[in-house]
């Protein structure tokens, strides 16, 4: 879980590093260094804390070079520190490297590098028997010496080599960790991730399992494990730069709250007839009959993703028919779910790259199971390894905290619900119409849950919810989720301890902790259960809590029985979440902000988790 970054070429390498991990820091943030070749040295420069501490400590000093490789961290083995930082350098000071994953079997590989080969290890980290391994398979070929030296590792990478030899020359591998190489003129790039590479360059390619690429500044040439030349497919990246930026926003959260609107269209984008009212998923590309003898859904996720899939559960058993098993994918994976044929699964991840959904989307592969993939990133691992992929047009995500790819996941998750039921004959066509018809006006009502006026009203409540250590959310039925989404979104970024809650569950115990003021925020806008969910209020209400409530414009009950109310526009209640789950996202963040939290990247969080 970690970001690299390489160059070679003509240009300063450091600045084109530094940038390149600052781009990057969504992936880990507790160490940061580079490794610049200069005369005929491998200079590395590293320490625990943040890229722009690396920045000070370089301090423009290395602007003459013009090959390095760069890395931000995010600790597994051994602690945040200096020592633990990449890059990592062999023995001689010969190979360095940077490292993003884990080398299962880095113990017995260090005994054997220690105890035949009497190497010394300076760190605590699996990724240092790298460095020693390569060196050791060292015979004047960088690229030789990794593809050796890989052979013998168990494991997950993404790594970056260079070498004092070979001044021009860096040489990548990949296994189960993203990289990317970036075509420029005259200079190559590889990172983790496109953020890294936008400013200098639009062409790419995405490397897979098993490859090696070697790269000079005229030339890139990716092989096999056998040697062999592979010859790769060029994409040309149309992401904006502006969309990898802050554009104008004090943090990339608030930017992609505001961007939802834009989000949630480009989802629906194509993927709807409205002639025909039909939902049309180009990308299910099962047989009908297979779609239509479907006997049970599993849908496997972690964190934000799974509250995704809870909702996609609802909604699929009510407008296909077909039961749905909604699985956090660590769980998933270990408690030796029943397969049997009909089934199908669907994997949620904003990255795609997460190891327990990736874990759980192979064990379903492996059981026969078609996957479908839902996911914000092309060229992820996800994307790559299942059977149907339906991207979430979110673009990309750089908050630890995810807001606008949750909303598309949401509407990815209605279209294929929608797609199931027409496919399958069972949704009425009438209840079709009003469906499509309500996706189609979700970027318009998202527009108005985020005008200034309701922001404002946020503000206010956000006032009352600092000064408080616990905070609740409370809803039925498929108020729920959307009640569990806010509770950790608040959590991870304003360390507020909050608790979602059933509303009738209530009563059974978190009840015990409401007194006076304590800050209740209840989701209201189903229907069906309205009555019973203001019961539940009630009873706050009769020991003092605060209650904030997040209800429809149409339902006029609510308002007298609150503290405070925000008001959706008029919604179908199916639809409902995709709008509820916005002021949820608002009070996490203006809370965040009053309590001088770091947004963006919240403590001991990462946006993308490579490990298990
Ligand atoms: C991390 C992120 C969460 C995200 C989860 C799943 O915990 O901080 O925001 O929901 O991973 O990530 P994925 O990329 O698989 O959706």
């Amino acid at each position: 879980m970690c970001g690299i970054v390489g160059y070679t070429g003509t240009g300063e390498a450091g600045r084109v590093l530094v940038e390149g991990l600052k781009k990057l820091e969504y992936r880990g943030y507790d160490s940061a260094g580079v490794a610049l070749h200069e005369n005929g040295r491998l200079i590395v420069t590293k320490a625990a804390g943040s890229v722009a501490d690396l920045e000070k400590m370089l301090n423009d000093q290395y602007q003459a070079v013009r090959v390095g490789i760069g890395h931000t961290r995010w600790a597994t083995h051994g602690p945040p520190t200096d020592l633990n930082a990449h890059p990592h350098s062999s023995a001689s000071g010969d190979i360095v490297v940077v490292h993003n994953g884990i080398i299962e079997n880095h113990r017995s590989l260090r005994r054997k590098l220690g105890e035949e080969a009497g190497y010394k290890f300076r760190s605590e980290t699996d990724s240092e028997v790298l460095a020693h391994l390569i060196e050791h398979c060292y015979d004047g070929d960088l690229l030789k010496a990794v593809r050796k030296a890989m052979s013998q590792v168990d494991g997950s990478y993404a790594l970056v080599a260079a070498c004092t030899r070979e001044p021009d020359r860096l040489v990548c591998a990949r296994k189960d960790s993203p990289l990317i190489i970036g075509l420029g003129a005259g200079e190559n790039f590889v990172a983790s991730d496109v953020p890294a590479l936008l400013a200098h360059t639009r062409r790419a390619c995405v490397m897979d399992d098993g490859e090696f690429a070697s790269l000079t500044p005229g030339k890139v040439e990716v092989s096999g494990a056998d040697g062999k030349l592979i010859k790769k497919d060029i994409l040309e990246i149309n992401w904006d730069i502006e969309a990898a930026e802050k554009g104008g926003y004090d943090h990339f959260m608030l930017k992609e709250i505001m961007e939802q609107p834009v989000a949630v269209r480009e989802t629906l984008r194509q993927r709807i007839d409205s002639a025909s009212g039909r939902v049309d998923l180009a990308e299910f590309d099962l047989p009908p009959e297979q779609l239509r003898t479907l006997e049970k859904i599993y849908i496997i996720a972690c964190g934000t993703a799974y509250h995704a899939g809870l909702i996609g559960k609802m909604v699929i058993e009510k407008l296909a028919g077909i039961p749905v098993e909604v699985e956090v994918a660590s769980e998933f994976r270990y408690r030796g779910p029943l397969f049997n044929t009909n089934q199908l699964a669907i994997v949620i991840s904003q990255s795609g790259e997460t190891a327990d959904t990736l874990a759980g989307l192979r064990l379903a592969r492996s059981k026969e199971l078609p996957v479908l993939a839902i996911t914000n990133v092309v060229g992820s691992s996800v994307s790559r390894e299942a059977d149907l992929v339906l991207y979430t047009w979110a673009g990309p995500e750089i908050a630890v905290a995810s807001t606008k790819a949750y909303v598309t996941q949401l509407v990815a998750l209605y279209l294929v619900a929608v797609y199931l039921g027409q496919t399958r004959n069972i949704l009425d066509p009438g209840l079709a119409a009003g469906l499509v018809k309500g996706l189609l006006g979700l970027p318009g009502q998202l527009k108005e849950v985020l005008s200034d006026e309701n922001i404002a009203k946020i503000r206010t409540y956000c006032n009352h919810l600092v000064n408080w250590d616990n905070a609740f959310f409370i809803g039925r039925s498929l108020d729920y989720p959307v009640a569990m989404e806010g509770a950790l979104k608040l959590k991870e970024i304003s360390y507020i301890h909050a608790e979602a809650c059933a509303a009738g569950e209530l009563k059974h115990g978190p009840l015990a902790l409401i007194e006076e003021g304590a800050p209740v925020v209840v989701l209201a806008t189903q229907k069906a259960v309205l009555e019973k969910t203001l019961s539940n209020v009630q009873v706050v209400n009769a020991r003092g809590g605060a209650v904030f409530a997040i209800t429809r414009e149409d339902f006029d009950d609510v308002e007298r029985q609150v503290d405070s109310i925000f008001y959706l526009p008029a919604v179908n209640d199916i639809l409902a979440p995709v709008l509820s789950v916005v002021p949820t996202q608002l009070i996490a963040y203006y809370t965040a902000v009053a309590r001088g939290c770091s947004v963006d990247k919240p403590r001991n969080l990462a946006k993308s988790v490579t490990v298990e």
